[in-house]
C-alpha cells in the first residue's frame, strides 16, 4: 500500500471510531482480533445498506421471497456442502514467536512490514542486486529490532557469507521473495530455502490445511456426537429450506431465496480493517433456474451469452450463462444505486483453477479499496452442486416438478427421446456419466422433475459498509465566513445510506422561538426519517460535525422562519446541501416531499 494509501486509510479508520461508526469489540479489554462493533452511525449506515439490498432483492421483484435462518444447523448439511472436508485455507506456524500466518497471504503481509520495507531500501530500485556489506550492517544494527529471528540477524556472518558464495555460484536470489527466503535461510544444505515469519522472520513451517469453521457443540455433553458449526454463510439454510418454501410459497422456478444474516469464519489472518474478519454479515441471493437441458426441451433451444446481448429482461429461453450476465448487471446496478459507480468497481472472471469445489463460473465484482482493489461481491453459478448434495445426504426429493416442461416432453416420440439422449451423452461434462446414468437423469427430464440450478449473487454487508465509507470519504479546503482556509472532512454518502439524513438546527439557542420552531420541524420530520438536531455551537461548526458523518441536508431555522423580517419568509428555512455548501430557502411545507425525493 503506497504512503498516500495507508494515510488516507488511517484517517478513515479514526474517523470511524470518532464518529461512532466502527469500533473494535471488547475494546477496553485490549480488544479481540477480527470482530468489530458498530456503533451509532455505524449501525444506521449498515442497516440502511441491509434495506437497500432487501428492497432491491426481494420487495422490488415478483420472483423473490425471503428467509431467515438459524445459524446453527444440523452438522451434516456442512458435510453435504463440502465445508467440513474442503472449507480450508492453507496455514503455517512461525517456529519462533509461533504466530500463524495464512500461506497465500505471505507475500501480501511481507509488503506491509517494516523490516521488509528497511531491507528493501537496500536494494538497488527495480534490480534484485544489492551490497552485502550493506545487508550485514542491517543484520547487525537495524534488523535486531525489526526482525529478531531473521537468520541474518541472529547470525549474521555466516547468513551473508553463504549468501555471497551462491551469488557467487549463479544460485543467487532470482527475485525479492527469494531474496527474503535467502535472509531467512542459515543452513541451506539442511533446510533448504525458509520462508521467513512476516512478524519476525523466524522460519515459517510447510503449510496445512487449516478448517476455517468455528465448532461448538449443542447440549450439556461436550462429545463427538453433538458437534455443531457456526455457519460460514448463510447460503447453506437456504438450500436446505428449498423445498419448505416451494411448497409455502406461490413460487415457480425461476425464483429466488434471498436472506440476510451473520456468517462466521476463524480467519487465519483477519485484516485490513473489517474487511476481512471473523465475524461478519452476508446478504445472499440463492436464484433457482431450469437446468439448460429443461430449457432445451420446453423451447427448442437455449439461448447463450453473446457479447452485447439485452439482459434487461428475462426471458424464459436463457440459459444459466445468461442468467449468470444478468445478475452481474443487476448487481451492478445496484452498486451504482448506493453510490459505488464504476469508476470505483472492477470484475474478476475466475479461471477454471480458481473455481470453488461448486462452481462452474464465478465473477467476483471488486471494489478500489485504498488497500487495493479486493472482492467486494462473488456472483457463482453452481449449477445443481448444493441441492444434489443436500438430496444425496438427506434423502429427502428436492426435485421440482415443472408443468411446462411435462408438457412439452410428452409430445416426444420414443425416437426423439433417444436423440435426446445420445446428445446428451456425446456432450456429457463428465466422462465418468455413464450411459444409464444419462438415461435415468433424461427419464426423469421426460416425467418433468429436475433439480433446480443456482445462480448466487453473495455480496458481504460488512465489505459493502468498508467500501462505502472509503469511497465516500474525501477531504477539501474551504474558507471561512473570515476568510480563513481550512480543511472540510466530509463523507459523500448516497442520501439514501447516509446515517442521517437532516440535521435540524435553530439558529440560536437561547431564543425559545426558534428552539420551538426546530423542535416542531424535527417532530414533522422524524417519523419519516432518521434526523437529528442539534442547538449546540456556532452554525458551521454544526454544519463540520454533519459533513463529518455524512448528513446529506441541514435545515436551519432562522428569525426570517418565525416571521421577525417580515411576513414573506414566515415558516420557511434554509436548506443547506453538504456536496456543494449550497444554501437554498423553500417553505417548510415542502421540506419533508423534498428530501424524501433525495432519500428514497
Ligand atoms: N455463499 C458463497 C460465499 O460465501 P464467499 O466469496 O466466500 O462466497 C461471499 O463470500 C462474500 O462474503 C464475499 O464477497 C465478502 O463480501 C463476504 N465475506 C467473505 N468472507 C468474509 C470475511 N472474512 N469478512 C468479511 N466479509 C467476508
Amino acid at each position: 500500500m503506497s504512503k498516500e494509501a495507508q494515510q488516507r486509510m488511517e484517517k478513515i479508520v479514526s474517523l470511524c471510531k470518532r464518529r461512532g461508526f466502527i469500533f473494535q469489540s471488547s475494546e477496553i479489554y485490549g480488544g479481540l482480533n477480527g470482530f468489530w462493533d458498530y456503533g451509532p452511525m455505524g449501525a444506521e449506515l449498515k442497516r440502511n445498506l441491509r434495506d437497500t439490498w432487501w428492497q432491491t432483492m426481494t420487495r422490488d421483484r415478483d420472483d423473490v421471497v425471503g428467509l431467515d435462518a438459524s445459524i446453527i444447523m444440523h452438522p451434516t448439511v456442512w458435510t453435504a456442502s463440502g465445508h467440513v472436508d474442503t472449507f480450508s485455507d492453507p496455514m503455517s506456524t512461525c517456529k519462533h514467536c509461533k504466530k500463524l500466518v495464512r500461506s497465500d497471504q505471505w507475500w501480501a503481509m511481507m509488503a506491509e512490514q517494516k523490516w521488509t520495507q528497511s531491507v528493501a531500501e537496500l536494494v538497488e530500485s527495480g534490480t534484485n542486486r544489492f551490497q552485502p556489506a550493506d545487508l550485514l550492517k542491517w543484520g547487525k544494527g537495524k534488523g535486531k529490532q525489526l526482525a529478531p529471528n531473521l537468520a541474518l540477524v541472529r547470525n549474521p556472518d555466516v547468513t551473508i557469507s553463504w549468501l555471497a558464495e551462491e551469488i557467487e555460484k549463479g544460485r543467487g536470489p532470482a527475485d525479492a521473495t527469494e531474496l527474503y527466503k535467502f535472509l531467512a535461510t542459515e543452513q541451506m544444505a539442511i533446510t533448504g530455502l525458509v520462508t521467513p515469519c512476516p512478524h519476525c522472520g523466524g522460519e515459517l513451517t510447510a503449510p496445512r490445511p487449516f478448517n476455517l469453521m468455528f465448532r461448538s457443540h449443542y447440549g450439556p455433553v461436550e462429545s463427538e456426537d453433538n458437534i455443531c458449526y457456526l455457519r460460514p454463510e448463510t447460503a447453506q439454510a437456504i438450500f436446505v429450506q428449498f423445498k419448505n418454501v416451494l411448497d409455502s410459497s406461490r413460487v415457480k422456478v425461476p425464483f429466488g431465496i434471498a436472506q440476510i444474516g451473520k456468517a462466521f469464519r476463524n480467519e487465519i489472518t483477519p485484516r485490513n480493517y473489517t474487511f476481512r474478519s471473523r465475524e461478519f454479515e452476508q446478504m445472499e441471493l440463492e436464484f433457482f433456474i431450469r437446468p439448460d437441458d429443461a430449457v432445451r426441451l420446453i423451447h427448442g433451444h437455449v439461448e447463450k451469452w453473446r457479447d452485447g446481448a439485452d439482459l434487461s429482461a428475462p426471458s424464459p429461453t436463457w440459459g444459466w450463462e445468461m442468467w449468470h450476465r444478468y445478475w452481474v448487471d443487476q448487481r451492478t446496478k445496484y452498486y451504482d444505486s448506493v453510490g459505488l459507480g464504476t469508476d470505483v468497481l472492477d470484475y474478476h472472471w475466475q479461471k477454471p483453477e480458481e473455481l470453488a469445489h461448486y462452481a462452474r463460473a464465478t465473477v467476483d465484482i471488486l471494489f478500489k479499496f485504498p488497500f487495493g482493489t479486493e472482492e467486494l461481491e462473488g456472483i457463482a453459478a453452481r449449477g445443481d452442486f448444493d441441492l444434489s448434495q443436500h438430496q444425496k445426504f438427506s434423502g429427502k426429493q428436492l426435485e421440482v416438478f415443472d408443468e411446462e416442461l411435462k408438457a412439452a416432453t410428452d409430445k416426444l416420440s420414443d425416437e426423439q427421446k433417444k436423440e435426446f439422449i445420445d446428445e446428451l451423452f456425446e456432450g456429457r461434462k463428465c466422462a465418468d456419466t455413464t450411459r444409464e446414468e444419462i438415461s435415468v437423469y433424461a427419464d426423469k427430464l421426460f416425467k418433468g422433475f429436475y433439480l433446480p440450478h443456482v445462480i448466487e449473487p453473495s455480496a458481504g454487508l460488512d465489505r459493502m459498509a468498508l467500501a462505502v465509507l472509503a469511497a465516500a470519504f474525501d477531504e477539501e479546503t474551504v474558507t471561512d465566513e473570515k476568510g480563513k482556509a481550512e480543511t472540510r472532512t466530509v463523507l459523500r454518502l448516497h442520501p439514501r445510506i447516509a446515517p442521517v439524513k437532516c440535521a435540524i438546527f435553530p439558529l440560536l439557542k437561547n431564543r425559545p422561538e426558534l428552539v420551538a420552531k426546530a423542535r416542531e420541524v424535527e417532530a414533522s420530520l422524524r417519523r419519516h426519517m432518521n434526523v437529528f438536531y442539534d442547538e449546540a455551537g456556532a452554525i458551521g461548526r454544526r454544519y463540520r460535525r454533519q459533513d463529518e458523518i455524512g448528513t446529506p441536508f441541514c435545515v436551519t431555522v432562522d428569525f426570517d422562519t418565525i416571521g421577525e423580517n417580515g411576513p414573506e419568509k414566515l415558516d420557511t428555512v434554509t436548506l443547506r446541501h453538504r456536496d456543494s455548501m449550497q444554501q437554498e430557502r423553500i417553505p417548510i411545507a415542502e421540506l419533508r416531499a423534498r428530501l424524501e425525493a433525495a432519500i428514497l
